[in-house]
């Protein structure tokens, strides 16, 4: 028997449906797809930007002195999921000759807090709960539980490079975060 759809509304009417539910799938698929593709970016973005700027210019070699801590500044540039960021760091840099340095994370390790260096009393303070630091990095006094923590250097074509790195507080280990 040959039937005709328009005889049968029925069967038109399930066809239709069935075409709408369809187009319907294939549009909400699309929309994920568009709406993910910025997450998906961003993770992708952010693993690459870190392999690639773990090294991180600092200041150029003949502009740091020999013997006297110095605190310099630099500039990181990150994204955290969809939001692009700038943050300035700072790190303690110490140039003990004329091609050997090193470098301390400018935060305390009891608590967090920023310590200073103390030029006439050639050691570090850390104003929050009076931890005392040699000019090397172990502690004198107070209540910090490990010496300063030092952070990768190099030295390339003159120019100081550092690899950023943070740090548990309030424990004997250095424990990267
Ligand atoms: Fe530095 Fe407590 S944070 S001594």
């Amino acid at each position: 028997m040959n039937e005709c759809e328009e005889c049968n509304p029925v069967r038109v009417t399930t066809t239709r449906r069935r075409f709408l539910i369809a187009l319907i799938a294939i549009a909400s698929s699309l929309l994920g797809v568009i709406l993910g593709l910025p997450f998906i970016n961003a993770l992708i973005g952010s693993k690459v930007r870190t392999a690639k700027d773990k090294w991180i210019r600092v200041a150029e070699l003949q502009a740091i002195p020999e013997g006297e801590p110095v605190r310099l500044n630099f500039v990181m540039n990150g994204q955290d999921a969809f939001i692009q960021q700038t943050t300035v760091h700072s790190v303690w840099v110490i140039r003990r000759s004329p091609a050997e340095l090193t470098a301390f994370s400018p935060i305390c390790p009891h608590a967090g807090c920023y310590y200073n260096w103390s030029a006439g009393l050639k050691r570090f303070d850390c104003p929050c709960h009076g931890s005392i630091f040699r000019i090397d990095g172990p502690v004198v006094s107070g209540p910090a539980p490990r010496p300063l923590d030092t952070l990768p250097v190099k030295i390339e074509n003159g120019t100081l490079y550092v690899i950023w790195q943070r740090f548990k507080a309030g424990v004997p280990e250095k424990i990267e975060i």
